[in-house]
């Protein structure tokens, strides 16, 4: 195995030999095996320790999803995932937040293994998952219900998120009532008025239009700045992870395992017009293209993004 993953390297590496100096990867498929055999590296939040998985249908068609993946997520770290579709993104998601489980490797969340959903990770899906018989206001607290929470806290848990999201006047508003961008706002403040460390997001913004999108990422780095959360969001822009993260991290085709990880370090708000925008985005499509043109049964989603 490890084998096949070096030379996937190297393929890459005369790829990455022609950067521009500023771009820095800090963490290549390289150090994915160097750290596989030095388990003595500083343990993040999250720690996803080698994590295999392996789909078997009932007539015994197996996918391999997921392979070897390692990736240390620190507190507060904001990471984006991006990677050609099907290399096992959000199942990964998944099995952070304790709705899969690996057929091999293991996820520790606050150093203890995590094979179930846990209080202190919450999840906004790219569909909007609102339960249509609440209200906006009922949605936002519906963890809170299910905590058996005083009425007094979520009232006031309530407050606090309408006022976050801008939707006091929505409060008594039924999700049909609502547009996607909005529902997709209360899916968010219903994920963090369960006050969770960790908030996983799976292509939250992919069912919206390119400005409800734009609108979507600046109020979701707003919410995140006054209310800081370590977070882990799948995307297949290229765009939108700039734009977001701290840390980019690129996996390879089907199975999924970590090829790059790169810091994102131009301050916050981004423009579109910094140079370095557009040089990290020709860096990371140049990645998903080797794979593109590797990997046969890949899709161009990112690249009819960049002609756009
Ligand atoms: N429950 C499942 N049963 C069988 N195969 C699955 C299941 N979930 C995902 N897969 C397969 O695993 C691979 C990775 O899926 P997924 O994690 O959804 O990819 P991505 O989110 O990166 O597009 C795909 O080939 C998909 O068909
Ligand atoms: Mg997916």
């Amino acid at each position: 195995m490890k084998q096949q993953l070096s030379s996937t390297n190297t393929q890459y590496s005369l790829k990455a030999a022609s950067l521009p100096e500023e771009i820095k990867p800090v963490y290549t498929l390289t150090n994915a095996i160097m750290h596989e055999s030095n388990p003595i590296q500083e343990k993040g939040l999250i720690s996803i320790q080698g994590v295999d998985k392996i789909f078997v249908s009932e007539r015994g068609h197996r996918v391999h999803a997921l392979s070897n993946t390692w990736i240390e997520v620190a507190e507060k770290d904001f990471i984006c995932i991006v990677g050609p579709s099907g290399c096992g993104k959000s199942t990964l998601l998944r099995i952070v937040a304790g709705l899969e489980q690996a057929s091999s490797g293991q996820v520790l969340f606050q150093e203890q293994v995590q094979n179930k959903p846990h209080p202190q990770i919450g999840m906004v899906f790219q569909q909007y998952s609102l339960l249509p018989w609440r209200t906006v206001e009922e949605n936002i607290i519906l963890g809170l219900e299910i905590d058996r929470s005083s009425a007094h806290k979520k009232k006031e848990t309530a407050e606090r998120y309408l006022e976050l999201i801008n939707m006091k006047q929505f409060r008594h508003s039924y999700p049909f009532e609502l547009s996607g961008g909005m529902q997709q706002r209360v899916a968010i403040a219903r994920a963090l008025a369960n006050d969770p460390q960790v908030l996983l997001m799976d292509e939250p913004f992919g069912a919206l239009d390119a400005h409800t999108r734009i609108l979507m990422q600046r109020e979701l780095l707003r919410i995140w700045e006054k209310n800081i959360k370590t977070v882990l969001f799948v995307t297949h822009s290229v765009d939108e992870a700039i734009y977001l993260a701290d840390r980019i991290l690129v996996m390879s085709a089907r199975p999924g395992q970590v090829k790059e990880i790169i810091d994102v370090d131009m301050p916050r708000p981004r423009t579109r017009s910094n140079p370095r925008y557009g040089q990290l985005s020709e860096h990371i499509l140049d990645m998903l293209e080797f794979d593109n043109i590797s990997q046969s049964d890949t899709n161009n989603e990112y690249f009819s993004e960049v002609h756009a």
